[in-house]
């Protein structure tokens, strides 16, 4: 499944609409019905407006009805920002796991220690 979910990562980067920092991302969720769904990053000439491929992702899964995401697969040379990461303490399961191209795993409390939390 991870390098099923790290192929469409990349296959997601490939639709990526970045023409002002040309850095494209992708992202693939595994959501807990076993189904994936995918995001890229989506510019735009007002910057503040762009959206992270990993939300762009989780929101699909989020639309399609999933509640819970067991892993997410990222293109390389990126860790998602602080705002895509609450957004995954949102919807993570507690054995949740982030895979990056190229080999490093997090769990997300490796990278979000102390989420906020309502
Ligand atoms: N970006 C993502 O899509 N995910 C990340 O993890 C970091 C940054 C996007 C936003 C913007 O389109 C571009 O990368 C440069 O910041």
């Amino acid at each position: 499944m991870k390098k099923e979910l790290i192929e469409k990562a990349r296959q997601a980067a490939e639709k990526s609409y970045s023409p002002y920092s040309r850095f494209k991302v992708g992202a693939a969720v595994l959501a807990a019905s076993g189904k994936v769904y995918t995001g890229t990053n989506v510019e735009n000439a007002s910057f503040g407006l762009t959206v992270c491929a990993e939300r762009n992702a989780i929101f699909a899964a989020v639309c399609a009805g999933e509640r819970e995401i067991k892993a997410l697969a990222l293109t390389p040379d990126t860790y998602p920002c602080g705002a895509c990461l609450q957004v995954m303490a949102e919807f993570a399961a507690k054995d949740f796991v982030l895979y990056i191209d190229g080999g490093e795993e997090y769990a997300l409390a490796d990278l979000l220690p102390k989420g906020f939390k309502l």
